[in-house]
């Protein structure tokens, strides 16, 4: 069966999915996912002041084909990175996309100098927490009542970002998705 579509050679059709940094151009598509992902997402102004006046801002997308299927962003400050936003399509999830996001972020912050990585992840949120536990983010401590939109308590998530043979991501750009 070598080399057949049944055989375990089958070559079945896999998406690729690249990573870059996110363009003024992206929002339209960035903007219907974070509207999909957060109870009180970030504007259109939001987001074009973090990529054109924040000049601590970095930001990235997951791309597959022309569709823009995440993305994630950060700030670095000094030797502090801060995690803002993480997001994939609700119909992209659980295929690794979130992760190889992080993973750039880290790797990313790594390059720019910093030595630690901050965030807050809301308590019912047990997706992201996962993930950032999956990355070796450590709960640090509690902001109640954080979130004036549900209430909720803000979980605050650390990692201490070791050398260069901690990186994660290198080589993954574009990566490809296992259906
Ligand atoms: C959190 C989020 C970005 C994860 O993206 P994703 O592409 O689905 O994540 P991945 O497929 O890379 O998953 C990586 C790991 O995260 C954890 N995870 C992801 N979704 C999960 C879920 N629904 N339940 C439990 N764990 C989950 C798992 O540990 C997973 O590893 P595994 O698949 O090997 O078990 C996505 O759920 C999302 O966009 N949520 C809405 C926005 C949001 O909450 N952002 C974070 C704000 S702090």
């Amino acid at each position: 069966m070598e080399g057949t579509r049944e055989g375990p050679q089958a070559s079945y059709a896999r998406p690729e999915v690249y990573l870059r940094e996110m363009r003024l151009g992206d929002l339209d598509q960035v903007l219907q996912i974070e509207t999909r992902s957060f109870p009180t997402p970030w504007s259109r102004k939001a987001f074009v002041s973090e990529l054109t006046r924040n000049r601590y801002a970095y930001y990235i997308i997951a791309q597959m084909d022309d569709r823009v299927v995440g993305y994630g962003g950060m700030w670095v400050i000094g030797d502090e990175a801060h995690i803002t936003n993480i997001a994939v399509d609700p119909e992209c999830r659980r295929r690794g996309i979130g992760k190889r996001l992080l993973q750039e972020l880290l790797d990313r912050a790594r390059d720019f100098g910093a030595r630690s990585v901050t965030l807050e992840v809301r308590r019912s949120n047990v997706a992201a927490q996962r993930l950032y536990e999956g990355q070796g983010f450590e709960a640090r401590g509690v902001r109640k009542g954080y979130y004036t939109d549900t209430g909720d308590d803000a979980i605050v998530m650390v990692k201490t970002l070791g050398g260069d043979d901690q990186r994660q991501g290198i080589g993954r750009w574009p990566f490809t998705l296992w259906e």
